[in-house]
């Protein structure tokens, strides 16, 4: 199915692309539906394209036969796939649904065509780079530099920024069902350790629950424990 450029327009921005030129690189869209826990692609599949995450929520994942590290979960408007697209090696990460989605796609000639013509696409696309790389730096540096509460804090943090809506009176709730196994897959650490950190929070009124959804109760408190 094409995109019908109203439609994204009036729903997502795509990562910080100028609205004109996100509207005419969306005619050579095609979107789809994902369902809750299917894969969009695998680690090692060829790239042929970048996407655009609609609606839903997508996690980027390195999977082992041990376990999974949660690389990013990505909200409406995110860019991915990028990365083969410009590199020509295979997908570096597995991209999967959290929930029912919607995807645009992004056929790889189609895209080149179009940003050889609009090279602005290019600066975005770098930005958006730029950006994950910087994001990707600040994990390694928590990793190396902080003990598992910042670590988690930054995790939270990180999700408060993507899925965060204020609830008056300096509340945060992260508007997304994270599960504590995610979160031990974010930070690299056991789930029954992240789990300890969250229940010391929660005593401690960091953090509360409502309806299934973290609350970030002392938004200070978490940045102190994350300030590298
Ligand atoms: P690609 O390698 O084509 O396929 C996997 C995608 O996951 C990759 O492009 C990026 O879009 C995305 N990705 C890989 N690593 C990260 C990361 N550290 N943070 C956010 N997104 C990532």
């Amino acid at each position: 199915m094409h995109v019908n450029p109203q439609v994204l327009s009036n729903s997502v921005a795509l990562d910080g692309l100028p609205e004109e030129l996100g509207a005419e690189l969306i005619k050579v869209a095609r979107t789809r539906p994902v369902k809750a826990g299917a894969a969009i692609f695998e680690a090692g599949d060829p790239g042929d394209g970048f996407y655009a995450l609609l609606e839903g929520s997508l996690r980027v994942l390195l999977r082992a036969e041990d376990g999974e590290q949660v690389l990013a979960i990505l909200s409406p408007g995110a860019i991915f796939g990028e990365l083969s697209l410009f590199d020509g090696q295979p997908r570096s990460a597995a991209v999967v649904a959290a929930k029912a989605s919607r995807v645009a796609f992004f056929d790889k000639g189609a895209v080149f065509r179009f940003a050889d013509e609009n090279p602005l696409v290019y600066r975005h696309m770098l930005a958006i780079v730029g950006k994950r790389l910087r994001a990707s730096n600040a994990t390694l540096a928590a990793r190396t530099l902080l003990p598992l509460p910042g670590r988690v804090a930054q995790a939270m943090l990180q999700l408060a920024e993507l899925f965060g809506k204020d609830v008056g009176q300096g509340r945060t709730l992260v508007h997304h069902k994270i599960s504590q196994a995610d979160l031990a897959a974010m930070v690299g650490a056991a789930r029954e350790n992240v789990s300890r950190v969250l229940n010391e929070w929660k005593r401690d009124e960091l953090v509360s629950r409502v309806s299934g959804y973290y609350c970030i109760e002392d938004r200070q408190a978490l940045e102190a424990l994350a300030a590298i």
